[in-house]
């Protein structure tokens, strides 16, 4: 049996009979944090798999001021690191400065992205100000430390990646960009040990684009013109360029005078990349023209040629209709379902000297939160390792790897009931090629009441987890996750 201590226990005000679509199943949030060494495997656990699984997720400690949206709850990073055979476990709360407000007062007091911010108690974080910076949506190792986000914007949360001890906000050295925050999907380039990273706000000049090097320092940070308030969740990165974007989906400008926040997707208008030199000036920037969609998560991106391609999931329908079942809500659960958003992988060429360009779907499969070999992050590759979705809703019910050469793809479906997380992608230790690499995800199993964490062989997905380790408890579903080699971990 594996040894497993309760560290602590929060306090949630959450009703035992909360019946909240995103605060009950498979996304019923902890409030206890655990560690656990030797959990119990099943399987066999392979001898090279040595690193460290993060995931982050929302998990909400109090009920909403006025509605619950599951992007609002506090961040939880769940910890499992694989060494010498041995697997272990950890939990804990990000350590927010609104996290810590709240268990004060007993209640939340920020505006969540589905309310009006008149009604937080508190200015707050975030692009559109009087929200909770959770630190709940994303989480990379950079220079052997993690370091949790927020998608709104906001401070970026340190923590150790093996014993979750927090250890403070990023400052890099007092020039952390404070007012405006940086936002989730920060991007960790392996090859120069540099960290990416763009925030976006309602002010002109609506987005920044900066670099931090390897030593913490940021070294680079420029003010990029967009033609008004957007909404970027991701960007991308090659050998010599970061790719940045703008997204005909944004906040209706005429809203947010009054004070509102409501997202509208123009169908009349081009999807935008941005692509700047690595250190270019924001004058610097080369923007291309596509087909309008929105794109919540690139892949990857790389340099063939005059060419910069980009790849990562197309939403064929980035504004689900407002009519359909469940009303106001049933319309907000559907934002939430890729198959409602109809994603597929795609890629965007820009000729950077002719300035021509092109896009192509890759699949017609409906996936996203596709994740790659950390070791080909900005550099030709060819895999990724993306999700399919339980129909209509924000849950992980099978892994699907691409292969962008061949267009060949394999599925792994869990049986009804289970769900997974984004994948991280683990290089066997010794390994050259690029699939050549343990998948690591961890699971919500509905019939059995528990939670795993599973690992499969990427170069044989459809064969289904190799080994799978219990937790000490059922966790809740989740997202955004990484893998960071055991050599690459402060104190490994
Ligand atoms: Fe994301």
């Amino acid at each position: 049996m594996a040894d497993v201590e309760v560290y602590a226990k929060l306090l949630s005000t959450l009703p035992d009979d909360d019946d909240h679509p995103y605060r009950s199943g498979a996304w019923r949030p902890q409030n206890v944090e655990y560690d656990a060494d030797d959990l119990r495997v099943t399987g066999e656990l392979p001898d090279d798999l040595y690193g460290v699984y993060l995931r982050n997720t929302e998990n909400p400690l109090h009920p909403a001021i006025v509605r619950y949206h599951p992007f609002d709850g506090d961040g939880m990073i769940h910890k499992v690191s694989f060494r010498d055979g041995k697997v272990s476990y950890r939990n804990r709360f990000v350590r927010t400065d609104g996290l810590a407000a709240e268990q004060e007062a007993g209640r939340s007091l920020w505006a969540g992205i589905a309310e009006n911010p008149k009604v937080a108690e508190r200015d707050g974080w975030g692009a559109r100000g009087r929200m909770k910076d959770a630190a709940s949506t994303d989480v990379v190792v950079h220079a052997g430390v993690a370091v949790a986000s927020f998608y709104q914007c906001g401070d970026l949360y340190r923590l150790d990646p093996l014993t979750l001890d927090d250890l403070g906000k990023c400052s890099w050295g007092g020039s952390f960009p404070a007012g405006l925050g940086v936002s989730a999907h920060t991007k960790v380039d392996e090859s120069t040990g540099e960290l990416l990273f763009f925030n976006y706000g309602t002010s002109a000049p609506y987005l920044h684009y900066g670099v931090v090097d390897a030593d913490q320092r940021l070294t680079h940070y420029v003010p990029i013109d967009l033609p008004g308030p957007r909404l970027p969740h991701d960007m991308a990165f090659t050998e010599h360029y970061a790719i940045l974007n703008d997204m005909p989906l944004f906040w209706e400008p005429e809203l947010i005078a009054r004070g509102l926040y409501a997202s509208r997707f123009h169908p009349e208008l081009p999807s935008r990349l941005g692509v700047i030199p690595r250190r270019g000036a924001g004058s610097d920037i080369r923007w291309f023209e596509f087909d309008p969609t929105y794109v919540l998560h690139w892949t990857n991106a790389y340099e063939a040629g005059d060419e910069v391609i980009v790849e990562g999931f197309f939403q064929g329908c980035p504004e689900p209709p407002a009519a359909g079942p469940g009303g106001p809500e049933g319309r907000m659960w559907r934002f939430l379902a890729q198959d409602a958003m109809a994603t597929r992988l795609h890629r965007w060429r820009m000729n950077m000297v002719t300035g021509a360009v092109s896009e192509q779907d890759l699949s017609d499969s409906c996936t996203e939160f596709g994740t790659i070999n950390p070791r080909f992050g900005g550099r030709p590759y060819r895999y990724n390792y993306a999700a399919t979705n339980e129909p209509g809703w924000f849950l992980f019910n099978g892994l699907v790897k691409h292969d962008s050469l061949t267009g060949r793809e394999e599925r792994y479906q869990f049986e009804p009931g289970v769900f997974c997380s984004e994948v991280g992608v683990a290089p066997r230790v010794g390994g050259t090629e690029e699939d050549d690499a343990y998948l690591v995800t961890l699971t919500v199993d509905m019939n059995r009441d528990l939670s795993e964490c599973v690992v499969f062989r990427a170069s044989d997905v459809g064969s289904g987890p190799l080994a799978r380790a219990r937790l000490p408890e059922r966790i809740a579903s989740g997202t955004h996750s990484c893998w960071a080699p055991g050599e690459s971990v402060k104190g490994w």
